[in-house]
């Protein structure tokens, strides 16, 4: 069985005043969810006083990004182990969002999910089609390379470290989810295809997320799909009874 996350990516929000009220208000609403990892990625600057608050809680915390050398003059980086230094478990790497503006690659999220592996932490490795993709019949093509790029040369056994984030770019913030069936069909498909590349262990294994506008009345329907294993929530994160309610998706 797998344990399903539920991870909240607050992206470019909240001061540290405000993370902190939003995760003293999530606390107390997911204390009693069981079996469910629960993981929240604030900004930067917020995450190690958020570690702080998250100490004596079920609650988990990621990163949004990270580089792939440990140390160096590599100005404006942040490190795996400096993330972990901060209290991370986790860390998102190659949301649509750092393709798309940030010069983002299948290589650069290899190079980043190998390091952030290597110390220790787990990366959420982020995949997704953009519409004119979806329109033009390729979306499990770009699927297949984002994949097979992002995760070459990873051994079987490290893929424990690994979740991915399915996120169809037309389904980001737009109030748009992919249907209950049109998320099943590309999940199973990374299934299949982590089956081909890992084994069929490291496939029956591996969280496979959904992302793109999961809301509380939208989450049981994905959850209730064979091949979807969590959410990765951006705006509906943002507002502790919104995120505890779909974290809450079983109760
Ligand atoms: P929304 O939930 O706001 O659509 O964002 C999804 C996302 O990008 C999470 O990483």
């Amino acid at each position: 069985m797998r344990t399903p996350v539920i991870a909240g990516n607050w992206k470019l929000f909240k001061t540290i005043a405000e993370a902190m009220a939003l995760v003293d208000g999530l606390k107390p609403l997911v204390a009693g969810t069981k079996g469910v990892e629960i993981v929240v990625a604030p900004v930067f600057t917020a995450l190690s006083r958020v570690a702080e608050a998250l100490a004596d809680s079920n609650i988990r915390l990621a990163a949004q990004d990270c580089y792939w050398e440990e140390e160096g003059a590599f100005t404006g980086e942040v490190a795996p182990k400096l993330l972990k230094d901060a209290g991370c478990s986790h860390v998102i790497i190659g949301h649509s969002e750092r393709r798309q503006y940030f010069g983002e690659t299948d290589e650069t999220v290899n190079k980043k999910t190998r390091a952030a592996i290597a110390a220790g932490l787990t990366a959420i490795v982020c995949v997704g089609e953009t519409l004119a993709e979806r329109e033009a019949g390729a979306t499990f093509a770009v699927v297949e390379t984002q994949i097979s790029g992002g995760l070459a040369g990873l051994s079987a056994a490290s893929l424990e470290q690994v979740v991915i984030a399915y996120e169809p770019v037309w389904a980001i913030g737009t109030g748009k989810t992919a249907s209950d069936t049109q998320a099943q069909e590309v999940h199973a498909f990374i299934r299949s295809l982590v089956a081909k590349l890992f084994g069929n262990s490291a496939a029956d294994a591996v969280r496979i997320l959904y992302g793109g506008s999961v809301k509380p009345d939208n989450v049981k329907g994905l959850m209730a799909q064979a091949d979807i294993d969590g959410a990765l929530v951006g705006g509906a994160s943002l507002k502790a009874d919104s995120f505890a309610a779909i974290a809450n998706f079983g109760a």
